[in-house]
């Protein structure tokens, strides 16, 4: 579609609140897709002809073909603090700025990786099915035993804010010790606000009572937990995903949980979502639920916000409140 309009052209991907959606809409010629249909990377690429900017979620894959058959196209503000959807080379390559969405989630995030890691533990979903089966007739002593969460060794896979969320929660709520392993280790200040004790990542897998995995996706990360980093961990041992898809190799992963080599999982992403490994959706010891983290309202509206306010700015001034990426030559 042509326009005489002087105002940039901006994408919106999905759904978002509306309230958001009418702030850019004040601002720029908007296209957007409140009816939430998903698109193909072809449909995402032919109505990128044209645009400015976009506003992604973390499903829309801005790549090296994308952008160099989007000549027109300054920058994508991601509704995610995950930005592996994203070719930050290729962008900043192209002169293209990248935003993400970070702190607005941290702490929500990390209520729900500590929840996750309860159910799982305490072993919530199976019992709930066995009730809503008609199979609880008696209370038996071992009845859905699971493991304790207070007192025990949670062990952290990424210790970025979310993960350091997660810490905090587990030594100061639940008396836990907790370890972790990070690319970079923190500093003494950040370690003794969390409680946590560096240690590398085979002692981490070996130790932890309770493992919750929490790092950026990346080619790095790919398969971080296999089968040989499952052979490490506790028979008794809890796992929970909360980070991304592909982190984990999930076949490895439920025949990790069938076969009793670790004792339960938690996931809230999945390789291919929002496909589900076969192999999970049968095996009982698996709390599954769909990539819902961050979703509180206030949060979901706050990363909206956030994304929205990075077009803003970045039209008014050139400038992003929270860039991905640095930009030599900018595209005009
Ligand atoms: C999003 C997330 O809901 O922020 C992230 O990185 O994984 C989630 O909070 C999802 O990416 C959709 O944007």
């Amino acid at each position: 579609m042509t326009s005489s309009s002087s105002k940039p052209r901006i994408l919106v991907s999905r759904a978002i609140f509306p309230e958001v959606l009418a702030q850019l809409e004040a601002v720029f010629e908007v296209e957007h897709n409140q009816a939430d249909d998903v698109w193909s990377a072809q449909d995402l690429t032919a109505r990128l002809q044209g645009k400015d900017g976009v506003l992604t979620t973390g499903g829309e894959r801005i790549s090296a073909e994308l952008l160099q058959a989007c000549p027109q196209l300054k920058i994508c503000a991601n509704m995610a603090v995950g930005f592996n959807n994203f070719d930050v080379p290729a962008m900043t390559a192209s002169g293209v700025q990248g935003t993400n969405a970070p702190d607005v989630l941290t702490e929500t995030t990390a209520d729900f990786g500590f929840a996750l890691m309860m159910a799982t533990a305490r072993r919530m979903a199976e019992s709930e099915h066995f009730l809503r089966a008609g199979l609880w007739k008696r209370w038996s002593y071992d009845m859905f035993c699971g493991s304790d969460i207070h007192g025990a060794t949670l062990g952290i896979l990424g210790m970025g804010r979310i993960g350091q969320g997660i810490a905090r929660r587990g030594f100061h709520g639940f008396g836990m010790k907790v370890i972790y392993h990070n690319r970079s280790r923190l500093d003494a200040g950040l370690e003794a606000a969390c409680g946590a004790q560096y240690v590398d990542k085979a002692t981490l897998l070996a130790q932890a009572d309770h493992l919750v995995l929490v790092l950026p996706y990346s080619a790095e990360s790919h398969h971080s937990i296999g089968a040989a980093e499952l052979a490490l961990m506790k028979p008794t041992a809890t796992l929970t995903n909360i980070a991304r898809g592909g982190i984990v190799d999930d076949a490895a992963l439920a025949h990790a949980l069938r076969s009793g080599q670790i004792a339960a999982a938690g996931l809230d992403v999945f390789e291919g979502e929002p496909q589900v490994h076969p192999d999970l959706l049968t095996v009982p010891n698996v709390v599954l639920t769909p990539h819902i983290a961050s979703a509180t309202l206030n949060t979901r509206r706050a990363m909206a916000q956030l994304a929205a306010d990075n077009l803003l700015r970045f039209f008014a001034t050139g400038e992003v409140l929270t860039p991905v990426n640095t930009l030599g030559t900018v595209r005009r």
